[in-house]
C-alpha cells in the first residue's frame, strides 16, 4: 500500500468535477484519504460536501476525474463491480438514520451483513454502540441518538474499510452527538475503520485527525490536526 507522511493511502480522488444542469458543483477536487483516520469535512451550505462524499463513496459518478482505492479505479468500475465494492467496503450514515420502520433494530442491523464476508461480532458491536438492550425495539420506539447508533451498527456490521457520515449528528442534541462522535472514534481506533465525517460543527472537527474545508466546489484547506480533542471535551456553543 502506498504511504505518505507515515499514513497508508486508502482512497484517492483526482481532479473530480460534477455539475447539475448548468451549475458546476465540484470544480476539480483532489485529495487522499489515509487509512485508519477520522477526517472532518467542513464548509458552507452548497459548497459541495455531500456531492464529494457521495462521489468518494460510489453513490454518484464524477463528471470527470478519478477515484482510486487499493490500486483500482473505482470511478471506472462497471455498475455491477461498483455495487460489489460499495457493498463490501463502504458504509454510509445519514442525518435521518434511514432505518426500516417495519423491522426491529436487530433486523435492521442484520440487513448490513454481506453474504460471503466475515461480519463484525454482532454482540461486541452492539455492546460498543450501547444498543444491546434495544435490539427488539422498532425505530419509532427509539430516541434519535439510539436510532443513529443502530444505523451506525448496520453500516459497520460488514466491517467496511470506510464509513462515510453526512451530518450524522445533524439531528441530534449535544449529549447524543458527543456519544456518536465518541463511538465513531472507538470504531476507528479498535477496528481501523476510516471515517469521513461531513459536518457544520467546529467542535466535532476538533476531534478529527484531519480537517478539510470546501468552498465553492473546491478544497479550500486541508489541515492535519496535531492535537485533536476527545469527544467528551467538545464544548457546545
Ligand atoms: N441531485 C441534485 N440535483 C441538482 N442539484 C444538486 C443535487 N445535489 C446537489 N445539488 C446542488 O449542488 C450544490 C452542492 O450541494 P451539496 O449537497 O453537495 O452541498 P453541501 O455542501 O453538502 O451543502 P449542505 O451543507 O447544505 O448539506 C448545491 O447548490 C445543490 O443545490
Ligand atoms: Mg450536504
Amino acid at each position: 500500500m502506498t504511504r505518505q507522511n507515515g499514513y497508508s493511502i486508502l482512497l484517492k480522488a483526482e481532479n473530480i468535477t460534477k455539475s447539475y444542469g448548468k451549475e458546476s458543483v465540484l470544480n476539480g477536487v483532489s485529495l487522499t484519504v489515509y487509512s485508519g483516520t477520522f477526517t472532518a469535512i467542513l464548509g458552507p451550505s452548497g459548497s459541495g460536501k455531500s456531492t464529494l462524499l457521495n462521489i468518494l463513496s460510489g453513490l454518484t459518478r464524477p463528471a470527470s476525474g478519478k477515484v482510486y482505492c487499493g490500486g483500482e479505479t473505482v470511478s471506472d468500475y462497471s455498475e455491477t463491480r461498483l455495487a460489489d465494492w460499495k457493498r463490501s467496503e463502504v458504509g454510509n450514515v445519514f442525518q435521518n438514520y434511514m432505518l426500516l420502520g417495519n423491522l426491529t433494530v436487530k433486523e435492521n442491523i442484520k440487513i448490513g451483513i454481506v453474504p460471503g464476508k466475515v461480519p463484525m461480532d454482532f454482540d461486541l458491536l452492539t455492546r460498543i454502540l450501547e444498543i444491546e438492550d434495544i435490539l427488539d425495539k422498532f425505530p419509532a420506539q427509539l430516541s434519535g441518538g439510539q436510532q443513529q447508533r443502530a444505523a451506525i451498527a448496520r453500516a459497520v456490521i460488514k466491517a467496511p474499510r470506510m464509513l462515510f457520515c453526512d451530518e450524522a449528528t445533524g439531528a441530534l442534541d449535544e449529549t447524543n452527538s458527543k456519544k456518536v462522535v465518541e463511538l465513531l472514534h472507538v470504531l476507528k481506533s479498535d477496528f481501523g475503520v476510516t471515517v469521513l465525517f461531513v459536518t457544520h460543527n467546529q467542535q466535532i472537527a476538533r476531534t478529527a485527525d484531519r480537517v478539510l474545508t470546501m468552498k465553492n466546489g473546491l478544497l479550500a484547506s486541508d489541515t492535519m490536526n496535531e492535537n485533536p480533542i476527545s469527544a467528551a471535551d467538545m464544548i457546545w456553543g
